[in-house]
């Protein structure tokens, strides 16, 4: 299997785990784009009925009306039931880094509250310590984002200002405003330093997702693996 019949092969799995009724949160990215896909296909087909979704970014809402799953926001419904997104990261504890696609804070707002919480990875994405691979973006209202980015030297960590591809100037999330990719140099304590970047004022949202992850469905060459904290 190559990556991209990986991330389709998670995606089908992550099917499974969806039930009539349910409100099931849709996340952002090339994994979870699939899932939509997928699960649209099945409304259509009337194989699950009274299904909801809840988007985390508009490309996650665009994807879902295109694919005929009935979109919902979250102050309409009182509860999630389940919510399915990609990772940049997942370690051995199922920590996970998220916001390759910046849309990381209303991910972990609508992912905090789900049920369960179901990742799709392909293997590449699995590391021994959070940051291995990717920074942790960090997301900023635009005054603020060079204090906060002097700010993260304390933490021993290089911040950049992302910029983006198609438009001059800086990548503006869906709710307005700016991301920082953030290396550090180790990360010892997930959950901590979590918690430690969403107090400097002038943060909106940090991408570490620690202890939220439920069940993460990894793409491998021989097939689906599935981990469960
Ligand atoms: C977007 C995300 C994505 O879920 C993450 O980047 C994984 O994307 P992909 O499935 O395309 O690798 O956090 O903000």
């Amino acid at each position: 299997m190559n990556a991209e019949e990986m991330k389709k092969a998670v995606a089908k799995e992550a099917l499974k785990f969806i039930e009539d009724e349910m409100v099931v949160g849709l996340g952002t990215g090339s994994t979870t784009a699939y899932f939509i896909r997928y699960l649209g296909k099945l409304i259509m087909e009337g194989e699950l009925e009274e299904v909801y979704g809840i988007p985390t970014s508009h490309q996650a809402r665009l994807l879902a009306i295109e694919s005929g799953v009935p979109v919902v926001s979250l102050d309409e419904v009182d509860a999630i039931d389940i919510a399915v997104d990609g990772a940049d990261e997942v370690d051995p504890h199922l920590n996970l880094i998220k916001g390759r696609g910046g849309a990381l804070t209303m991910e972990k707002v609508i992912e905090y509250r789900a049920g369960t919480f179901l990742v799709l990875v392909d293997e590449s994405k699995l590391v021994e310590s959070l940051g291995q691979r990717v920074p942790v973006p960090i997301e900023v209202i635009p005054p603020a984002w060079r204090a906060i980015a002097e700010e993260l030297e304390v933490f021993n960590a290089e911040a950049e200002l992302r910029m983006a591809e198609k438009k001059d100037g800086p990548v503006i999330t869906d709710n307005g405003n700016f991301i920082l990719d953030a290396r550090f140099h180790r990360i010892d304590d997930p959950l901590d330093l979590e918690i430690e970047l969403n107090t400097i004022p002038g943060v909106v949202e940090n991408g570490i997702f620690a202890d939220i992850a439920d069940i993460v469905l990894v793409g491998t060459k021989e097939g689906v693996k599935r981990l469960e904290r």
